[in-house]
């Protein structure tokens, strides 16, 4: 993980955060500052903030805040290595591997050499008399032919314990290396290793670039699980990875078909649509999203016609309109997933419904329509309801007297009646998250419901001197020298909440490095505090700033306001009477 500090201080230099900010937002000039409006939340006036003297950004509407790291962190959403790459890319810097990364390379290396082995060796059975049974399911149940079954790699796990396990210790690799890369499990009872995947056909699943990174297993009858999949293992992670991406990249330029399972894919590959991809095992991520939005121009969802899949379809309109690519999905009757619709149906009819396929609008108001009975005037009204409350949720004004027009008539009713209860709509809409706003506003200010830091609240007075510190040792890192050359050193364990603690613990140690620029020590604490940690840290420091006095001295204050408030949690009023004391008689 370690990138050597002057590395990431040269990063930070050459990226300038008003230059890389630029590329997300627009930013106009105001005295010192640029302003713009907020990629995080969404607004009207520009409170988005870049201090570029600084190197910071801030957003007075959200609390967002921090150096140009963490801005690419929340933006690309990378973790710190992730965004400290994206940087150093962004300027031609290489990062040298430390010993650490070189470790973590090599435990991928060898994931993907066994997973390689794996693959093989799965195929091998699959062809062989051992995997009748698998190739029998594949060919016979499935319909898949030689040549599909090879160009998939798909294979069969022996119903054995010990097969694979035992091939990957004959060449070299150790128990453990196999359980990381989900290759065999360890048996609690003896700790002995045995195959992960038995008597199951296998779906090997590659990168783009082409490695096998992890395996889909199926059992060949009803028997549960159905599934069995690979977990996240040094080479593989599933929120990022999408089954058949690495055929599919070369199709997809205008559109990609999205599906639930590895048998549709393959099933519409081996029909011609080669644009088709599946998430693996999991509901489609941010990430999901973000890689669809890098390879197409539009996805079509085709996901399972029962109830699971059409929940699933929301989430997916969701997140992939968050990304700005256009969505719109299939709809399938009579068979319940692309691969048995295809079976029945065959590829052109295939093709027609993705032809027609749906946008989330008339997809929605499809469902509305089919779910009540027009001739029954209570459901009518409910399904008017609906309407209105779906054509309040589009935000262009032209876009909803289109679907007003659309709608309208399926009522019999004038589509102005409508526009007012929909205008409605959406005046109490704005005017709850306005509510929603302020109440978020109030509780935060007393530090109610503080997810980051919840142990505000137990003590504001202790927390608050706590934040002060803080905000003062950021701006100031030279503060924490200075008090230790006075031989009072700051530490951690002085701090109130746990949040406290954690981030001038950071501090400390990062100081301790010789970071003494108050830029430098913000973008290093990435490295040892979650992303929401950071941001706080940059809050808090921001709203120091604003303030006249940051002396020392306020330091000192704020540590004896600590140091009696948390006396006050600790110890009983008699105890702290005895404490004073005993202080007067030292004379203290
Ligand atoms: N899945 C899983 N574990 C399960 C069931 C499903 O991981 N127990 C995942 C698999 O990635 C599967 C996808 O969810 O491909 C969709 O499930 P399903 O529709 O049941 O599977 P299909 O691939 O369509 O398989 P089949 O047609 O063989 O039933
Ligand atoms: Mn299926």
């Amino acid at each position: 993980m370690a990138i050597e500090q002057a590395v990431i201080e040269e990063i930070k230099f050459r990226n300038n955060i008003e230059d890389v900010i630029s590329q997300y937002v627009t930013l106009k000039r105001a005295g010192s500052n640029m302003v713009g409006l907020c990629p995080f939340h969404s607004e009207k006036s520009p409170s988005f903030t870049v201090f570029n003297g600084e190197g910071n950004f801030y957003c007075f509407g959200c609390g967002a805040g921090g150096d140009v790291i963490t801005f690419v962190r929340k933006a690309e959403n990378l973790d710190y290595r992730g965004a400290l790459e994206f940087l150093a890319k962004r300027v031609g810097i290489t990062i040298s591997e430390s010993s650490q990364d070189k470790k973590e390379s090599m435990r991928r290396e060898r994931t993907l050499e066994m997973n390689k082995i794996a693959a093989r060796f799965f195929h091998e059975k699959l062809m062989s008399d051992e995997g009748r049974e698998g190739y029998e399911y594949l060919t016979k149940k499935r319909g898949l032919s030689n040549s599909h079954i090879r160009h998939f790699g798909l294979g069969f796990a022996p119903n054995s314990f010990g097969a694979l396990t035992e091939l990957l210790r004959s060449k070299g690799y150790k128990d453990h290396e196999m359980a990381s890369a989900f290759l065999c499990g360890v048996s609690q009872k003896t700790g002995r290793p045995y195959d992960y995947f038995r008597n199951r056909v296998i779906f090997p699943i590659l990168s783009t670039s082409g490695d096998v990174i992890a395996f889909g297993g199926r059992v060949m009858d009803d028997s549960k699980p159905k599934y069995l999949n690979s977990s996240d293992t040094p080479a593989f992670k599933k929120s990022r990875n999408l089954f058949a991406m690495n055929f599919a990249k070369n199709y997809c330029s205008e559109q990609i078909i999205l599906c639930e399972g590895y048998m549709d894919v393959i099933a519409l590959h081996c029909a011609g649509f080669m644009n088709s991809v599946a998430t693996l095992g999991t509901a489609i991520t941010p990430e999901h999203a973000r890689m669809l939005k890098r390879y197409t121009k539009k996805v079509i969802i085709s996901y399972d016609s029962d109830e699971a899949g059409q929940n699933a379809a929301d989430k997916a309109f969701k997140l992939l309109g968050e990304v700005g690519v256009e969505t719109k999905i299939l709809r399938m009757s009579g068979a319940k997933d692309p691969d048995e619709y295809i079976k029945k149906f065959g590829s052109e009819s295939f093709r027609k419904i993705v032809e027609d396929s749906e946008t989330e609008f008339d997809y929605k108001f499809g469902k509305i329509m089919r779910k009540y009975n027009f001739s029954v005037t209570a459901d009518k009204v409910k399904a008017l309801d609906e309407c209105e409350k779906l054509i309040a949720q589009t935000s262009s004004a032209a876009e909803r007297e289109i679907y007003l027009y659309q709608v309208a008539p399926k009522f019999g009713i004038a589509p102005d009646a409508m526009k007012r209860d929909v205008e409605r709509i959406i005046s109490q809409r704005r005017k709850n998250a306005a509510k929603d706003e302020t109440r978020k506003i109030m509780t935060s200010s007393e530090g109610y419901g503080d997810r980051v830091n919840p142990d505000f609240v137990k003590n504001p007075k202790a927390a608050t001197a706590e934040n002060a510190i803080i905000g003062l040792l950021l701006m100031h890192p030279e503060y924490v020298r200075e008090l230790e050359n006075k031989g009072d050193p700051i530490t951690a364990d002085e701090m109130f909440t746990s949040l406290g603690k954690k981030i001038v613990g950071a501090i400390l140690e990062i100081v301790d490095k010789d970071v003494t620029d108050s830029s430098a020590l913000q973008g290093a604490l990435g490295e040892y505090l979650e992303l929401e940690e950071v941001e706080r840290a940059a809050k808090l420091r921001v709203s120091r700033r604003a303030l006249t006095n940051n002396t020392i001295s306020v330091v000192y204050e704020c540590r004896k306001t600590l140091g009696e408030s948390k006396d006050r949690a600790e110890l009983g009023i008699d105890d702290i009477i005895q404490k004073k004391r005993e202080q007067a008689k030292n004379g203290k």
